[in-house]
């Protein structure tokens, strides 16, 4: 993989994925975008990647939101054609089927806030400052932050943050349920890549159901949420991993899933 702004190391079936435009905070340009969506095309069917992990390279940014100078030309078509475009890149991050942790270790802006909330997990380091500061540009969030935090956060949280662009602290983040957990900056990406690692040995196919589950799920009325589950639950049956970890449990040994 040759890409300029998104740089990508795999090891032990975990794919760090890092936004790399340290001189800009690694704001989202549309280079960096493109960049970012073919990464994701290639390691969709890599059989020796498991889990993602995204984090922002230099010692301040996770990433500082879309580029500014790039918004600031844009024409009312532009920047509908804009907005669906990264609104569409971020439901592809959040329809991933391998799961996608965002590890959070500096400023998390605008579009970097919504890229963050569009993976399945957040950690974050204690420098980390999220936040929709939108508004202060004369714009709204337009990669799906109206949506995604009050779902995250609920509809009185997401409001204050969105009506008034403030940045909150990690502390503060984790509080309201924005990030599940807070870790100090060096150690930050060990314990991303300790919870993909603990995912990644998980039998694949479940593991992708299980989240499928959840996130097609959770906006339904339950019973339909339910009767999902219930389907792919039933799926599961039909896979090899299924006898695998069922009869490795009766065995006492550990299981050897295979993804099929
Ligand atoms: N788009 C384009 N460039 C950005 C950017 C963005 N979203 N965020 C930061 N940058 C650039 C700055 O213009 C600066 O470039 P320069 O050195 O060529 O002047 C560089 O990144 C460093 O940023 P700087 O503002 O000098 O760092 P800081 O530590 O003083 O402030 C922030 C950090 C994050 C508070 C500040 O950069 C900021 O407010 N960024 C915009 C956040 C935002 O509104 N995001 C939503 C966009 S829709």
């Amino acid at each position: 993989m040759s890409q300029q702004f998104v740089l990508v190391d795999v090891k032990e079936s975990v794919a760090r994925i890092t936004m790399n435009r340290p001189d800009k905070l690694n704001a989202l340009s549309d280079a960096v975008l493109d960049d970012l969506e073919e990464v994701l095309n290639e390691l969709e069917t890599r059989e020796d990647v498991k889990v993602l992990i995204l984090t922002g390279s230099g010692e301040k940014a996770f990433v500082a939101g879309a580029d500014i100078a790039e918004i600031a030309r844009l024409s009312v078509v532009e920047a509908r054609t804009m907005a669906l475009r990264g609104q569409a890149l971020f439901s592809r991050i959040e329809d991933y089927p391998k799961p996608v942790i965002a590890a959070v270790n500096g400023f998390a802006l605008g579009g970097g806030c919504e890229l963050a909330m569009a993976c399945h997990i957040r950690l974050a380091s204690e420098k980390a400052k999220f936040g929709q500061p939108e508004v202060k540009l004369g714009i709204i969030p337009g990669y799906g932050g109206t949506q995604r935090l009050p779902r995250l956060v609920g509809r009185g949280m997401a409001m204050e943050l969105t009506l008034s662009g403030r940045m909150i602290d990690a502390a503060e983040a984790l509080r309201i349920g924005l990030v599940n957990h807070v870790y100090a900056p060096d150690v930050l990406l060990n314990e991303a890549e300790k919870l993909a690692s603990e995912i990644a040995v998980q039998a694949p196919v479940a593991v992708r159901f299980a989240r499928e589950a959840i996130h097609n799920g959770v906006d339904m009325p339950f019973g339909h949420g339910c009767n999902l589950e219930a389907h792919l639950f039933a799926a599961l049956f039909s896979t090899e991993d299924m006898q695998e970890g069922t009869k490795a449990f009766l065995e006492k040994r550990p299981a050897e899933f295979t993804g099929k």
